[in-house]
């Protein structure tokens, strides 16, 4: 296995579009490392500069110990995972698997010694005579995941390879590929638009945005202390609600907004250092809570009531602005009638307004 380190690795499109702006971390050996972000910011390429299929314009990529920028991908040590598994539809299970290793020279023995060794991991040695047509879009996925096991790699770099599976199966490939993580003590490398993906397979996450990363920790750090609104309202569904006005203590704290309401924020014992300054207010929806006698309270119109089930979205209006809350199923107003929420005591995310940055 290998540590990956980026030193202001940058890529610039023959067409001068600037896909990513100069990253630099590390992946240490034996991580699980996650790229999320939306559409469009930069994480095929990040990671098809890892993976030597795309140039790098500038900077510095290191596989171990070795500057890889010019080595060829089939040298890096490196086994890929794409969205789609694109199997040989006429080759078995087994033929698939051995593909590569049987266009690189491996010899016979070691060829199959290795491919019953990825079944076994896998759970697939029952399928090993099977065509693709024969199995299920998790299998085929499994299949492919198989693929980058019996090139033994360094490092393993996953392009989105849920995507193609329905939410059931995206469920339980991804904990295989928890599990094999665990087991292989493999430093991977996962792409995914899906923050639901990047919270519970990474280890760390880095945030990416229009081709700049946003944050780089755990994902619990990530979700406590978003660096900025960007990250704050990506990770958490629903999104963190977010107000803009002015903080000021009278009778307790509060947020004047824009257009003049007042938002209670209740009477805390330290004082808050940014009374006075204009804010952008963050409330995760599980911190807006109902009522009980003698906190700060609002009263809000509730609009939309939706069951999940284990607990329930409640979509608010505080004169005119959207607020989410999560809340376990409980006897509620109906939609049109009032609710009485407060925030007091909840954790509150302060932001500057016109940068996004968190105030610390
Ligand atoms: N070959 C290319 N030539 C020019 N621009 C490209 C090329 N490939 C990607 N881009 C641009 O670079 C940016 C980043 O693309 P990239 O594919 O890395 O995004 P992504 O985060 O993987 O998005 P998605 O979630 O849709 O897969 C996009 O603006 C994209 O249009
Ligand atoms: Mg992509």
């Amino acid at each position: 296995m290998a540590s990956v380190q980026l030193d202001r690795v940058r890529k610039v499109y023959d067409n001068g579009q600037v896909a990513v702006h100069g990253a630099s971390f590390e992946i240490a050996d034996g991580e699980l490392m996650v790229l999320v972000g939306p559409s469009g910011c930069g994480k095929s390429t990040l990671l098809r500069m890892i993976a030597g299929l795309e140039e790098i314009s500038d900077g510095n990529l290191l596989i171990g110990e070795r500057r890889v920028n010019d080595v060829a991908p089939k040298d890096r040590d490196i086994a890929m995972v794409f969205q789609s598994y694109a199997l040989y539809p006429h080759m078995t299970v087994a033929d698939n698997l051995a593909f590569g290793l049987k266009l690189r020279g491996a010899p016979r023995a070691e060829i199959d010694r290795r491919v019953n060794a990825a079944a076994e991991t896998l759970g697939m040695t029952h399928m090993l005579g099977k065509l693709p047509r024969e199995m299920s879009g998790g299998q085929r996925q499994r299949v492919a995941l198989g693929r980058a096991l019996v090139r033994e790699p360094s490092v393993f770099l996953l392009d989105e390879p849920l995507s193609n599976l329905d939410a059931k199966l995206r469920h339980s490939v991804r904990t295989e590929i928890g599990r094999l993580h665990r087991q292989l003590g493999a430093t991977m490398v996962y792409v995914t638009h899906d923050q639901v993906e990047a919270m519970t397979l990474g280890q760390r996450i880095v945030v990416l945005k229009d081709g700049e990363i946003q944050q780089i920790d755990t994902p619990m750090a990530l979700y406590e202390k978003p660096a900025n609104l960007f990250v704050a309202g990506f990770l958490g569904s629903p999104a963190m609600n977010v107000l803009y006005g002015t903080l000021h203590q009278a009778d307790g704290l509060h947020l004047s907004l824009d257009d003049g309401t007042q938002l209670p924020l209740g009477h805390a014992l330290v004082a808050n250092p940014w009374s006075g300054r204009r804010v952008a207010l963050g409330v995760r929806p599980e911190h807006l809570l109902p009522a009980g006698i003698g906190k700060a309270a609002f009263e809000a119109q509730v609009e939309l009531i939706e069951p999940v089930g284990n607990e329930v979205f409640v979509n608010l209006t505080y004169a005119g602005h959207a607020l989410v809350a999560r809340m376990p199923p409980q006897r509620l107003p109906e939609p049109g009638q009032a609710l009485r929420v407060t925030v007091e005591g909840a954790v509150l995310h302060f932001f500057d307004p016109d940068t996004g940055l968190r105030l610390a």
